[in-house]
Order: structure tokens, then C-alpha cells, then sequence
């Protein structure tokens, strides 16, 4: 599809059309994502973190912005929510090397205290600024299932008035053959303590087995 084109209907959306979708395959859209100057959160970043997996995949997970890991990394969940991540699909039976993994943001956003640099989230015109490279990533992979981890990504794909903690779990269809769903983001649930944190975890593992499980439909 040319950039500025319409989507057609097979293909996956966000919430708020985005109009100027890359073109290119997914390997032409990571070059390019690496000099993107669309918001100023390139300055302090080591690098983008583009999404990575299969083109052909058909689950994509959708998460917020990249970590002080990610962005060392270049690559999406290689950190301790990712551990977490990793380890419940490892649980739901889902082989991680057949997903694609993606973030709404493409650049990690901190503040500097002392040696560390500490998470900060993206704003809403960063987030804004970020929309057409999920656009693109949706619309070059067709996934049959997104996930969404969290509320941004969540909000980014389903609207602002979703809300995680009462829709969590429920399909939502972003596209003529897409459905989706939302869950906890691996790093909330890291923050929680027990027990509302083993009940988060359990609704995560739920959430995905519900999500390969719309696969076979
Ligand atoms: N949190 C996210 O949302 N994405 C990552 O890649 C890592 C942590």
C-alpha cells in the first residue's frame, strides 16, 4: 500500500485512522523507522526499537514503549516485563518465535537519575506522532489476533474511552478478519503485590490461552 492510501477493509486498524502509512515491506519499514524524527524521543534514545518477529505471523502482541533493556537491545520484551511475558506464554503453549512483538512507541522515553535511567511515559503526541509505524506493522502482518498489553496500547487500538480493568479479556474486532483483546501489561503486574498480582498473572495466562484459542476459529 502507498503511504497516504486508504486502508481497505481486510486490513488491521487502530482506533483513529492514520492516513499516512509507510509503505514497504517490514524489513524496509525497520530501516527506516531507525532515522524517524516524527517526535523528539529519538534525541535521548539509543535506538528505535522496531517490532520483531515472523511477517507471516498470525498472533501480534502489542505492548507500550520500549525499556532501558529494549533500548540497549533493539528489540521489544528482552527485559524483566518481557521475562514475565516470555514465561506465561511459555505456560499458555504459545511458541514466543511464532509471534510478532511490537510497542505503540518506538523509542524509550527516561529521566536520568544519576546512573539510572528511569521509565517515563510517552505523551500523547508522542504516542500520536508513533501511530503510523503500528499502522504499518498491522497492516503488512494481517495478524488474525492482536494482543494489546495495556492501556496505551489498548487505548491506541480500541479508543480512548477503553478501559483495561473492565474490558480486559473481551474481543474486540479491529478489522473485516482481526479480532483482538487487551490484558494487564507484564510491567503492571510487576508493580503489584500479592495477591493482586497472582490473579493479574493468572488473567494474563487466561487472556492468551483465550487468544491462541481464537486462532483455531
Ligand atoms: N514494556 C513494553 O511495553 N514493551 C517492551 O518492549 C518492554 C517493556
Amino acid at each position: 500500500m502507498a503511504a497516504g492510501t486508504a486502508r481497505d477493509d481486510d486490513t488491521p486498524g487502530l482506533a483513529k485512522p492514520v492516513d499516512d502509512v509507510p509503505a514497504g515491506s517490514l524489513a524496509a519499514l525497520r530501516r527506516e523507522a531507525r532515522s524517524c524524527r516524527r517526535c523528539p524521543l529519538w534525541r535521548q534514545a539509543t535506538q528505535t526499537v522496531f517490532g520483531a518477529g515472523p511477517a507471516t505471523a498470525r498472533m501480534l502482541l502489542v505492548g507500550e514503549q520500549p525499556g532501558n533493556q529494549e533500548d540497549l537491545e533493539g528489540l521489544p520484551f528482552v527485559g524483566p516485563a518481557g521475562n514475565l511475558l516470555r514465561e506465561v506464554l511459555e505456560q499458555a503453549g504459545i511458541d514466543v518465535a511464532t509471534l510478532y512483538l511490537t510497542n505503540t512507541v518506538k523509542h524509550f522515553k527516561f529521566e536520568r537519575r544519576g546512573k539510572v535511567r528511569l521509565h517515563k511515559r510517552a505523551s500523547a503526541s508522542e504516542q500520536t506522532a508513533c501511530r503510523p509505524w503500528l499502522a504499518a506493522e498491522l497492516a503488512r502482518v494481517r495478524p488474525d489476533v492482536v494482543v494489546a498489553l495495556g492501556a496505551m496500547a489498548a487505548q491506541t487500538l480500541f479508543g480512548s474511552g477503553f478501559r483495561v480493568t473492565v474490558e480486559r479479556g473481551k474481543w474486540q474486532s479491529i478489522g473485516a478478519r482481526t479480532c483482538a483483546l487487551a490484558t494487564w501489561h507484564p510491567s503492571a503486574i510487576l508493580r503489584m503485590r500479592s495477591p493482586e498480582r497472582d490473579t493479574a498473572r493468572a488473567q494474563l495466562l487466561a487472556d492468551l490461552k483465550k487468544a491462541a484459542k481464537g486462532l483455531d476459529t
